[in-house]
């Protein structure tokens, strides 16, 4: 960690250098060099940035004036990729159709398909192997994630729609992502490339790798969405659903049908790479450090007693919440949020000019000494009921914050300490020796080596 400073500028030459080799370069690149400054100033091609890591520069950002600040140039490649949804879209577009989806993310509303997020969870635990046997967690943890946020926003069984390797493709696809990323990050391609671009990626023509692998993917996941979307239009339901306000929305005009499907791709993109890398953390954390999973048994089993949660069990599982919060803290998913400048502003005395892209390094500012002591340390009791009172929402943000926090945040809450209690009734797990977890940053960050443990039951 660098000596703390309030600013610094980086060199031109390395950094452009770095940007077009690494991109963001987690572990050794630009975004290592942010870590321990205030502000951080560069340039990468023709664009213009500044990383802030203080905790009251990101609450004037997300929290105090998001009106000030929009998503960047970096999500155009969602845009292209699965189409314009709320997680890139941005003014009047984004208010109107986040206030269309917000109803169903409702603590209230997910409680009514709480059994639906159940069911795949006690399916898993059932697989799970009678006898001590080594099992791949990140795997287990990717499928299930997927059939969860399916069940919950889709109300149905929306994984038959799509091809068994979806996860695999999905991977890819994220991998190509970043691929692009970097070449957006140096320099913003003409916007009279975009559309033709993307056409052809949407199109069967064939092109080359790696762009064939991102076109395979976007086939895939789009491919069985349309299928989904078809499936319900074909056998409508009275289900509150995601999908069927998102129909009726489409049928009323205020949605398009083109919306109603990348939102669909959206949230099941969003809704299980970022879970799945919590609780593949979590489970190895603990694993490393046993006093806090003998405290995270002890509460399942005085709590629940051996039965299944009901969603009201969930709120009486303080210690096993605040375990899935300090994996996130240590490893947050979401490691980083670039936003553009609307217009000039001033940051505890810096000026930001419009048109800067301003990064917010999560994954930095949740491992920052200065505001996390012992910030290596996993210690679950900084997020029990009384400890957060003096810390600043700009310390610890995994679900960003303000009008743009994420939308699944009460889902995830809900099912990863579902996830956490069921697995924790019946097994122990311990991580394989040698197991390399090592963070891959790709737009969600995830074990880069997956991660193999040992279940072993519980007597
Ligand atoms: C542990 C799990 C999760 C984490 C850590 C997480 C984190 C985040 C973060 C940090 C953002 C803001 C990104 C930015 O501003 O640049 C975001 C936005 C979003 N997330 Fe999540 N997320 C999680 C689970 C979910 C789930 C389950 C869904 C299900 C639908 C979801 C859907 C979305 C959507 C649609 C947005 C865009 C919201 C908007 O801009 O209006 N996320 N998420």
């Amino acid at each position: 960690m660098p000596t703390p400073s309030r600013s610094q500028r980086l060199p031109l030459l390395p950094v452009n250098m770095s940007a077009l080799a690494k991109g963001w370069g987690f572990e050794n690149g630009i975004y290592a060099r942010m870590a321990g400054h205030d502000v951080t100033r560069f340039r990468v091609g023709l664009r213009r940035f500044v990383a802030l890591t203080r905790p009251e520069y990101v609450e004037h950002i997300v929290f105090e004036h998001p009106d000030r600040y929009e998503k960047s140039i970096d999500f155009a490649v969602v845009d292209g990729a699965i189409g314009v949804g709320i997680f890139s879209d941005n003014g009047d577009s984004w208010k109107q159709h986040r206030k269309i989806l917000n109803p169903m993310f409702t603590r209230k509303h997910l409680e009514n398909v709480y059994d639906l997020m159940l069911e795949p969870v006690v399916k898993a635990v059932d697989a799970l192997p009678q006898q001590p046997a080594e099992i791949e967690m990140n795997d287990i943890m990717v499928e299930l994630t997927l059939d969860i946020v399916g069940n919950a926003i889709f109300n149905s069984d929306f994984k038959k729609f799509f091809p068994d390797d979806l996860g695999w493709w999905i991977t890819g696809g994220l991998t190509e992502v970043m691929t692009f990323a970097r070449f957006i990050m140096v320099a913003k391609p003409p916007g009279w490339l975009d559309k033709p671009f993307w056409a052809l990626l949407h199109s069967s023509a064939p092109v080359p790798p790696p762009l064939s692998n991102l076109q395979k993917a976007m086939k895939k996941v789009l491919g069985g969405v349309d299928a989904v979307i078809a499936d319900r239009i074909a056998n409508p339901t009275d289900t509150p659903d995601v999908l069927n306000l998102m129909i009726k929305a489409m049928n009323d005009g205020t949605m398009t049908p083109e919306r109603v499907r990348s939102e669909a791709a959206v949230g099941m993109l969003a809704g299980h790479e970022t879970t799945a890398t919590t609780m593949s953390y979590m489970w190895h954390l603990l694993s490393q450090n046993p006093w806090a999973r003998d405290r995270m048994l002890e509460e399942v089993d005085t709590v629940l007693e051996g039965r299944a949660p009901t969603a009201g069990d969930l709120r009486n599982l303080p210690w096993t919440t605040a375990c899935v919060d300090e994996a996130m803290r240590l490893y947050p998913p979401v490691w980083f949020s670039p936003r553009t400048a609307l217009q000039d502003d001033v940051i505890g005395g810096h000026h930001i000019k419009a048109g800067t892209t301003v990064i917010l390094p999560t994954y930095l500012i949740h491992r920052d000494p200065r505001w996390w002591p012992n910030p290596e340390v996993f210690d679950p009791s900084r997020f029990m009921p009384g400890a957060a009172a003096n810390r600043s929402r700009g310390a610890y943000f995994p679900f960003s914050g303000g009008p743009r926090t994420c939308i699944g945040r009460n889902l995830a809450i809900m099912e990863t300490t579902l996830m956490a209690a069921l697995f924790s009734q019946t097994h122990t797990f311990e991580t394989v020796p040698g197991q390399n977890m090592d963070p891959l940053a790709l737009p969600s960050l995830r074990p880069s080596h997956g991660l193999r443990m040992i279940a072993y039951p519980r007597a």
